[in-house]
């Protein structure tokens, strides 16, 4: 039996991951011998991620941050997937054990960010590369180094973001899930708030109107494109299958890359809209030779830490503390 205060302590650290548009798309329930990651369902983002592959990942990288915060609390840590779609639920078995090490990567969870800045014209060590290789344990991740290398990237961001910003139904999610100021983010603990896109505030009104008529397909492209060219490398995560376990193993592996790259020093950003469109994924994997179906494009570099995003309060994340 877990005590209720390493289960919280746990819930604490695992909240801290990314999701799409920040849904925070779990819920957490503790175990007679450890706890258990669930999907919710009603965060889920049905035009952006209809087949739920984003919130999968992000659910992934929830776990595999249980495991590490489990880790530092002196319990040894087993993963098992139960149940199929929409019954499945993450199981984080913990069994205390004096004898383990703690893992560095915890002292990242809670400072590791999204950090969509313009990053400094600095090369990537390649030592630090090898690192966020290794931070990967054999997992295929590509990475893309210079702006050579780069651009190769920049017709398929262009086309996918073009389609997603030319549908209404996507804008009006995506408006949904935006914190317009600083009250309203706080107030929701959730989504996207504009100033961790470093956007200034706005009232909800006047910002969905701004974003609605005037955030174009056009104007995102050129945002995106010089986000590109600001950038010191691109890393690519690819899986052999496009399953449900392939997705829950990107987000574990993406989430220890995460960290990797928070302890060098590094930031990263997500420019994932080829990942998103079938046809212009199709088409990248097959133009670029990809190994694999691609699950997150990243970009790393240096630049200064932007504002962190909100989380919900613990207790709405706790399903039961059913023991
Ligand atoms: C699977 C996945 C996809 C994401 N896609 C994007 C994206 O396309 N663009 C973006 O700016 N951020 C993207 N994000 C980052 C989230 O918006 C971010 O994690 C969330 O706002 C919380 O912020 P934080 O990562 O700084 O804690 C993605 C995150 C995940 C896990």
């Amino acid at each position: 039996m877990i005590p209720d205060d390493i289960f919280l302590k746990i819930v604490r650290r695992a909240i801290k991951v990314p999701s799409g548009h920040n849904t925070q798309p779990w819920l957490f329930a503790k175990e007679s011998n450890g706890l258990c990651i669930i999907p919710d369902f009603s965060r889920s983002l049905p035009v952006a991620d209809p087949e739920h592959r984003e919130l999968f990942i992000s659910l992934g990288c929830a776990a595999e941050t249980a495991m590490i915060a489990g880790g530092f609390y002196g319990y040894r840590t087993v993963l098992k997937i139960n149940g199929l779609s929409t019954d499945i639920s993450i199981k984080i078995s913990l069994q205390k054990d004096d004898t383990i090490e703690q893992p560095e990567l915890f002292s990242y969870i809670n400072v590791r960010q999204t950090t969509r800045n313009l990053y400094a014209d600095k090369p990537i060590l390649a030592e630090d590369i090898a690192a966020l290789k290794n931070a990967g344990g054999g997992y295929n991740i590509r990475f893309f180094i210079g702006q050579n290398e780069i651009q190769k990237l920049s017709p398929f961001i262009a086309e996918a973001n073009a389609i997603q910003m030319s549908n209404p139904k996507f804008k009006s999610e995506l408006i949904h899930w935006m914190r317009f100021n600083e009250k309203e983010a706080m107030h929701k603990g959730d989504g996207l708030y504009t100033a961790c896109s470093g956007l200034p505030s706005f009232g909800r009104v006047p910002g969905s109107f701004v974003l609605k008529n005037f955030v174009t397909a056009k104007s995102e492209n050129k945002r995106l494109l010089k986000q590109l060219e600001k950038t010191a490398a691109v890393a690519i995560f690819t899986t052999p299958g496009n399953e449900l376990e392939n997705w829950i193993q990107t987000g574990m592996v993406f989430q220890r890359f995460a960290l990797t790259a928070t302890k060098l020093g590094l930031n990263h950003s997500y420019i994932n809209s080829p990942c998103q469109i079938t046809q212009v994924r199709d088409r990248m994997m097959n133009d670029l030779g990809l190994d694999g179906f691609p699950q997150l494009l990243i970009r790393l570099g240096y630049s200064q830490k932007m504002h962190s995003s909100f989380r919900r309060r613990i207790h709405d994340v706790i399903l039961t503390l059913n023991y």
